[in-house]
């Protein structure tokens, strides 16, 4: 897609190896159990799919919907789960799936919501990581990228829902983006 509003930041091929690597790293970490892949929608669907192909295990998947309100301004960034998971999380080895690491608000809220759930682990794997960014405290045990503080979007990364199918991690202005509506 050529857009002169859009600026590669990650190429796909990149993307796609670093995956790769995770997928391998993460089957090394956890060699045997019953580890669950829980994407957090929408963003991280891109994602997923691509690690849990890249896994050298079997894996469960499950799907969970949050939405968060004041998120990025201020910490106080109301969390409400939109859609629950199907599968019990009890005994299991779980892998929060994630596109980005923002403020840290959502991930914190998720991670205590599901240790509840008496997990035997869980970790985090974030796609991209905006350290700068952050408001709450989140550990992401593998991280794809960290990024600088720009408005970022593809492989499942929106702007009013627009862009997630790109292939490639791209940078946009917001402001040329407004200007041209
Ligand atoms: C994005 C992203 C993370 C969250 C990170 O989701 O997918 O879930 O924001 O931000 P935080 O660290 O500041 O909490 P978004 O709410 O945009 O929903 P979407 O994935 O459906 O686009």
């Amino acid at each position: 897609m050529t857009d002169p509003k859009l600026k590669v930041l990650i190429p796909s091929d990149k993307l796609q190896a670093r995956i790769r690597e995770l997928g391998e790293q993460i089957s090394r970490d956890f060699p045997t159990g019953r580890l669950h892949m829980i994407c957090i929608l929408k963003g991280a669907c891109f994602f997923l799919t691509d690690l849990a192909r890249a896994m050298k295990r079997d894996v469960y998947v499950d799907f969970m919907g949050i939405s968060t309100y004041g998120k990025g301004k201020t910490s106080s960034g109301e969390v409400k789960v939109t859609k629950d998971l199907d599968i019990s999380l009890e005994g299991a080895d779980v892998l929060i799936v994630e596109d980005i690491v923002d403020s840290g608000v959502t991930l914190n809220y998720l991670m205590h919501l599901l240790e509840q759930r008496r997990p035997k682990s869980i970790r985090i794997a974030a796609l991209l990581d905006k350290p700068e960014r952050r408001l709450r405290p989140v550990h992401a045990s593998y991280v794809g990228f960290q990024i600088p503080d720009e408005f970022v979007v593809g492989y499942g990364l929106d702007f009013a829902e627009r862009y997630r199918n790109l292939d490639d991690i791209c940078v946009l202005d917001p402001a040329a983006e407004a200007a041209a509506k």
